[in-house]
């Protein structure tokens, strides 16, 4: 029998689907990448701006033809879809079969296969599953992931923090811990397929609690297990940036030069409105001390645009604090209401036009400062952690460096995924940095 999972929105959600793959395999499933050839597809979805949504069930819609083809396939809707919109969406869209939340990817084996009590479910709020299990942490879990020398471990899940615009506390639940054991088996286990790559997650990955373990020892942890040689982690809360944990990231060398800091918005007026507990000179005092060690210290990170009030004064505030902290990249959005959060209660208070104005004015900043970062690297060697050929052109290959930034270099000889190549920067064409083995 074949399975095809489409995953959409972050990396706990790449990650979940690795678990779900491992439940698939172990039940004799094997992955096809041709929805049309599989007997079961689950669908893996985002909710946290209402694009993501539409993406989902338009991708969901398309599967219909397969449906008829196949009468016994099995459409199941995963994630953080599943837990906002419940049995409606069977409703909505009767060719999906199972709604599961984030919380009962357990049950899945035993819906597909053989359970009769499962199978034979007719009505649609038998075949929705979607309450919060706060002891669910797939403590035992081992996720089947793309790369063979790169992959994720989740260490958290849910959210106390409840930002005002954010949809994950309301479908995601609150925030549990992984016990650090059952986080170091899965890196030990990673390590010993070949793994040499770690990227810790959480939604607010930094505020990691397990018995005495704070995130810092549980990076120290990580860094101990044989086989790992970088570690990187996604994505933290500028509140809980400690003084151990910085001292961390600047003193193990195994923790890559890399942080991917959410900013929301550079006025303390809408951070206060946006509840996000950290206030500018909160978030200058972390990237200071960062880059006031490694002047190349990768920042990345997180900022909305168009918030309910943002004024013109607001959004100039976010420009400068960009231009201040000259971020290596950012992922810059368009401020969307989610229905059930403290936000989407106030009425807008911009058009769709003004906030994609604002939306322009910060990509064409943001690419100016990204090109300038990048033309640091220029003259620098870096070591590299070889990806895969480059798509346009095989005889190049592609890898990123320990600050997170992309290279596409011309191997000497023969160099294969996971390795390490001492790579020379010598030039950089688009945004993209280009480089030649370093002389030995
Ligand atoms: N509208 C726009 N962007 C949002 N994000 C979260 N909720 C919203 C929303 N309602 C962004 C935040 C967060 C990232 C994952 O998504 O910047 O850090
Ligand atoms: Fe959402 Fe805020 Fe939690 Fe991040 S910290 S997941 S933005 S509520």
């Amino acid at each position: 029998m074949l399975y095809h999972i489409a995953t959409y929105g972050c990396q706990m959600n790449e990650y979940d689907s690795g678990v779900l793959a491992t439940m698939m395999e172990s039940e004799g499933c094997v992955a096809t990448d041709d929805p049309s050839a599989a007997d079961f597809i689950l669908v893996n979805t985002c909710s946290v701006r209402q694009k993501a949504e539409d993406t989902a069930l338009a991708r969901i819609s398309k599967f219909k033809p397969f449906k008829r083809a196949n009468p016994n396939l099995k459409i199941v809707l995963a994630g953080c879809m599943a837990k906002n919109h419940g049995e409606s969406l069977i409703q909505k869209m009767p060719l999906i079969d199972y709604v599961i939340g984030p919380d009962h990817y357990r049950k899945i084996p035993d819906i597909l296969f053989g359970n009769p009590v499962h199978a034979s479910r007719k009505n649609s709020a038998a075949r929705t599953m979607v309450e919060f299990d706060s002891l669910e942490m797939y403590k035992d879990a081992s996720a089947k992931l793309a790369s063979p020398f790169s992959t994720y471990v989740a260490i958290q899940r849910g959210c106390n923090k409840h930002c005002s615009y954010c949809i994950v506390p309301h479908v995601r639940g609150p925030e549990k811990y992984r016990e650090e054991a059952g986080v170091l088996r899965e890196v030990r286990e990673a390590a010993e397929r070949g793994v040499r790559e770690i990227t810790l997650l959480g939604q607010t990955v930094n505020a990691y609690r397990s018995g005495d373990t704070s995130f810092a020892k549980l990076l120290e942890q990580v860094s101990l297990v044989p086989g790992i040689e970088r570690i990187r982690f996604t994505s933290p809360h500028p509140r809980h940036y400690t003084p151990e944990l910085i001292d961390v990231l600047l003193g193990n060398p195994k923790v890559c030069a890399h942080a991917h800091i959410p900013l929301q918005s550079g006025s303390n007026v809408m951070l206060k409105k946006m509840r996000r507990q950290h206030q500018i000179d909160d978030f200058l005092r972390i990237t200071e001390k960062l880059r006031g060690a490694n002047p190349l210290y990768g920042l990345t990170t997180d900022i909305i645009c168009g918030f309910v009030g943002e004024t013109e004064s607001d959004f100039e505030q976010t420009l400068e604090v960009v231009r201040e902290v000259q971020f290596d990249s950012a992922f810059m959005f368009i401020y969307s209401p989610r229905e059930g959060t403290e936000s989407a209660r106030e009425p807008e208070t911009l058009s769709e036009e003004e906030k994609k104005e604002r939306h322009r004015r910060l990509v064409d900043l943001q690419n100016e400062i990204t090109l300038a970062r990048n033309r640091m690297m220029i003259g620098n060697t870096e070591c590299i952690l070889v990806e895969r050929p480059s798509t346009r052109n095989p005889e190049e290959w592609v890898g990123k460096t320990g600050n997170f930034k992309k290279v596409i270099f011309r191997p000497a000889g023969s160099v294969s995924p996971g390795a390490w190549a001492n790579i020379h920067i010598d030039d950089i064409r688009g945004w993209t940095l280009r480089g030649t083995p370093a002389e030995e």
